[in-house]
């Protein structure tokens, strides 16, 4: 089996490296590594935030773990060749639309979120957020009004082939755990929306032990921090899925801590942290590689075959915490290293 990966920059190689620690620490048979340059890192060797050699590793690979991308010195790039543009286009190309991100709270770690301990204790969530369609991958540009004003335009649109397969995402997801979705939209405005909600309650119909609830995206944000208990699986678009699933890393902690699988249809995947480069801290040997070394479990768990390793690795992560292991995100002072040595340690 072949991982791709692909730390990327800003912290992205700090957090990947750790992760590859707890891999290597696993010694299991048959896994091989290639790594490639991509995002910033890319366009500066390259001259392509996605050069081809990436790609092709990538499709190539049977799984990939990736850190992030984005890079300050690349703001002023025209936006094809601005470092984001590496995941979009891997995302696109390996037609990776299943995004799961689940937020489960480590107990040892009630202290660290912004809730009450209690409200935050009952967190165990997933948000499969379509990754694919929307605004992101819609026409955009820059025109001018009748009175000459610039206007910036992004098309939000989805088909009814994007909804219903990753609507069939979800049902199973739910499925396999608490039984409980909640289709997350802003249907009284948007006719994204109304079409997202007519595909949703029709694939309904092939999940009936599953149960389906609605909720506005406005209404879904305040619920998310005034009870997010009442969660199990939340399926949504790109755009809700992305704001939302930040706010629910605030809820169990810290973004430092949130995993999350890109899925195509046949269970190939690519791994990654669900925050950025984070230039504040990059180089400092600050950044929390707790949400990449999960990353790596679900990678062993989704892609590998792995299960049990993937059970190993959360115990070893939970065990840290519960040692006392704190980067500065979570309250503590623990370097990047020291929190892998803690991991480390714990398995
Ligand atoms: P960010 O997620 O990089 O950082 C937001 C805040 O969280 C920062 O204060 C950062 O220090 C902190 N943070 C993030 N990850 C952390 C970790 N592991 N440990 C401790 N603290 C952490 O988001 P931001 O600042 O909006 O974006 C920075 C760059 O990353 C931009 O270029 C953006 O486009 C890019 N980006 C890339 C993503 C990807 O590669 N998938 C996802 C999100 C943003
Ligand atoms: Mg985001």
């Amino acid at each position: 089996m072949l991982i791709a990966l692909l730390p990327g920059d800003g912290i992205g190689p700090e957090v990947v490296a750790e992760a590859k620690r707890v891999l290597d620490a696993l010694a299991i048979p048959g896994l091989a590594y290639e790594d490639a340059l991509v995002g910033g890192a890319g366009y500066h060797e390259y001259g392509h935030p996605l050069p081809p050699e990436t790609l092709s590793l990538a499709r190539r690979a049977d799984a990939i773990l990736f850190g992030a991308v984005g890079d300050p010195r690349c703001d002023t790039l025209e936006r094809s060749l601005r470092p984001e543009q590496a995941i979009l286009g891997l995302r696109k190309e390996l037609n990776l639309f299943s995004n799961l991100r689940p937020a489960k709270m480590f107990p040892e770690l009630a202290d660290a979120s912004t809730l009450r301990r209690e409200v935050a204790e009952a967190i165990d969530l997933l948000i499969v957020r379509e990754l694919n369609g929307d605004v992101y991958f819609g026409e955009k540009g820059m025109r001018r009004t009748e009175d000459g004003l610039r206007e910036g335009y992004d098309i939000m649109s989805y088909n009814e082939a994007e909804v219903r397969r990753i609507a069939h995402s979800a049902f199973r997801a739910a499925r396999a755990r608490r039984g409980l979705l909640c289709s997350v939209d802003k249907a009284n405005v948007l006719e994204t929306s109304q079409l997202w909600r007519d595909i949703v309650i029709e694939v309904a119909t092939e999940y009936t032990d599953v149960a389906l609830s609605h909720m506005y995206v406005d209404n879904a944000a305040m619920q998310l921090v005034r009870n997010p208990g009442q969660f199990d699986v939340i399926v949504t678009g790109n755009l809700f899925g992305d704001i939302l699933s930040d706010q629910a890393s605030m809820c169990v902690g810290s973004i430092g801590m949130l995993a999350s699988a890109s899925l195509d249809a046949n269970g190939k995947g690519l791994y990654e942290p669900i925050h950025g480069s984070a230039p504040d801290i990059a180089g400092q040997g600050k950044a929390n590689p707790l949400a990449t070394i999960l990353s790596a479990a679900m990678m062993l768990r989704f892609s590998l075959g792995q299960a049990e390793a993937a059970d190993r690795i959360e115990a070893a992560v939970g065990k840290a915490l519960a040692s006392g292991a704190r980067t500065a995100d979570l309250g503590g002072t623990m370097s990047t290293s020291a929190m892998g040595d803690a991991v480390l340690a714990a398995l």
